[in-house]
Formats: C-alpha cells, sequence, structure tokens
C-alpha cells in the first residue's frame, strides 16, 4: 500500500470526534513509524509502505479510535518548547500548566537572576514543570518529588534528554524525601500542580482522560482540595522568609485555594487567570513580602 491509501484507509476507521483531528493525527502515527517529518508525509503520498508498517499503522489507529491519547501513542508531548518523551501511567501536560512555569521563569529572572536558589515541585510528574524551570533558570537547583515509579523513570529520562545537571528526581511522598536531606527553610519557590479533580468528578472526565491517564494524578479527595491543604500547611517548613509557594489551581479553586493560604498565614496572596478569564493558578509567600 502507499501512504495515500493508508492515510484514506485511516479515515475510514478513526471518525472525528470531539477531542480528535484524524487527518493530522493519522500523519503524525505514519510519519513516527516511517521515522519521517509529518511534510514528508503530505509530499510523498505514493511511496510504498512495507506491510510491517501498515499491521503496526492500524494497530495504533484502533487504539486510537477507542481514546487512547495520540500524546502516549506518539511518545511525546510539547511543553514550553521542549518535547517531553511520555508513556503510560504519566500525566500529559498541559499547555494551561505553562502559565504556571512562565510566571516562576519570569519571577525568577526578575528577583534571583543568575542566583543560585531552590526550587521544588511536588508531583512532577513527567518532569514539565521541573524541567523547564530548571532549563530556562540555569541559577536555579530543582528538586522534583513524586510519589509515583513511572513518573520517577519517565522524568529521569526526559532530564537526560534535555542533558540537566541542575535537577534531582526523588521518590517519595510529598515533602517526606526533602525532609529527610533536612533543607528546613532552604526553598525560594515552591510549586505544585498536584492532583486536584474532585473524586466525583473523575468519572464526569472526558474518556481520553478518565480511562486512560493515572488517577494518581487526578484525584484529589472529595472536594479536590487535599493535596492544597497539605502543601500549604508544610511547605512552611521550607520555605525561606518571603518565599513564594505558588500552585496550579482548577477553573473553580481560585477562592478556596487562597482561603487555605490565607488561613496557614501567606501573604500577598494572588490568584491569576487563564486566557478564557477562569482561575488558574494561585500563590502566596510566607510571612510579610515585598516582592
Ligand atoms: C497533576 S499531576 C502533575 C504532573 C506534572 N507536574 C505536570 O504538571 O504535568 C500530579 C502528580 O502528583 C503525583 N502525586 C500524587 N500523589 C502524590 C504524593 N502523595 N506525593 C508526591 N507526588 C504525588 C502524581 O503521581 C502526579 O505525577
Amino acid at each position: 500500500m502507499v501512504i495515500d491509501e493508508l492515510i484514506t484507509l485511516g479515515l475510514n476507521f478513526l471518525k472525528k470526534e470531539e477531542f480528535n483531528n484524524p487527518p493530522l493525527e493519522l500523519r503524525l502515527i505514519l510519519a513516527k513509524l516511517l521515522n519521517v517529518d509529518k511534510s514528508y508525509i503530505y509530499s510523498h503520498g505514493e511511496r510504498q509502505v512495507t506491510k510491517d508498517i501498515e499491521n503496526q499503522f492500524m494497530e495504533m489507529v484502533k487504539k486510537r479510535s477507542k481514546g487512547y491519547p495520540i500524546q502516549y501513542i506518539l511518545g511525546e508531548k510539547e511543553f514550553m518548547g521542549l518535547d517531553f518523551y511520555i508513556e503510560d501511567g504519566v500525566l500529559i501536560p498541559r499547555p494551561d500548566t505553562e502559565i504556571l512555569v512562565e510566571y516562576i521563569i519570569n519571577f525568577i529572572n526578575r528577583y534571583y537572576k543568575g542566583d543560585r536558589i531552590n526550587v521544588l515541585d511536588i508531583g512532577a510528574g513527567s518532569g514539565a514543570i521541573s524541567l523547564s524551570i530548571a532549563k530556562y533558570c540555569p541559577g536555579a537547583y530543582v528538586y522534583g518529588i513524586d510519589i509515583d515509579d513511572a513518573a520517577i523513570k519517565v522524568s529521569n529520562i526526559n532530564k537526560e534528554r534535555f542533558d540537566l545537571s541542575n535537577v534531582e528526581l526523588l521518590k517519595g511522598d510529598l515533602f517526606e524525601p526533602i525532609l529527610r536531606l533536612n533543607m528546613q527553610n532552604e526553598f525560594q519557590i515552591i510549586v505544585s500542580n498536584p492532583p486536584y479533580i474532585p473524586k466525583e468528578e473523575i468519572e464526569q472526565l472526558q474518556s481520553e482522560v478518565k480511562l486512560y491517564e493515572p488517577k494518581l494524578a487526578l484525584d484529589g479527595g472529595i472536594d479536590g482540595l487535599n493535596f492544597y491543604r497539605k502543601i500549604t500547611e508544610d511547605a512552611k517548613k521550607l520555605l525561606i522568609k518571603n518565599g513564594l509557594l505558588i500552585y496550579e489551581i482548577g477553573y473553580n479553586q481560585g477562592k478556596q485555594v487562597s482561603n487555605i493560604l490565607d488561613n496557614e498565614g501567606y501573604k500577598n496572596i494572588n490568584i491569576l487567570k487563564d486566557l478564557q478569564g477562569r482561575d488558574r493558578v494561585a500563590m502566596g509567600f510566607s510571612f510579610d513580602c515585598e516582592l
């Protein structure tokens, strides 16, 4: 079969749904299998492909037709201009999280440019947040923690992929690995994009997420706020005075997470919104702060 025929076959199989883009995705899948650029697929429609490639292609197309995320099929997701390796079992980095990371990078450049500072990322996943900060802020030394083996494996692969030496990925529950290192009051910034979906809402998420992404990365307990409560309380022991605690939050959690920060004594609490005007980031500073 030639490339164009295979794409047509795929189009008959993979129907357009709300969450997919069959013409593009089929070309991306085939480009990956042939180890070529997507543009090659457009310009080489007459190229013959082997039976083996045909079979692999159709296997991937079938998986995709059941909602299996395209990013897991391709094994890659672009985030902050970096191509992250990802695989089953690890949350796919979301474009919304770039708002949080961009804020932190600007904050470091503004207040700590060139300084050697410590940053802690709780729930590192693929390393999207930890590694982007390490990459764009070479003065920062970033510790990324995750409780999940798959996350530690994948984030370490990405650390090597981006050739970073200013980041360390530690396995453990929340702050436990850092407390073991005795790093009390040594962090200028603590960041987290924790699991924040209320337990009961997980069933209502689109099937791509609900069926295939790890529950451990989504489930924030009954009201979705469990991790914000725990992290906000314990972060005080690890932050320097005027240290920044900053979170990604759900679109309707701004008020509640602000209250949690306020109750724990953080100052200069602020919410950032996404382009749709929904709450996306919450932050506060340990003790009084002029920043
Ligand atoms: C929403 S994901 C965020 C992943 C990544 N930081 C990102 O933004 O793409 C939350 C992460 O928290 C991790 N996690 C869940 N419970 C944890 C715990 N008790 N301690 C450390 N990490 C945990 C999950 O394994 C998952 O990787």
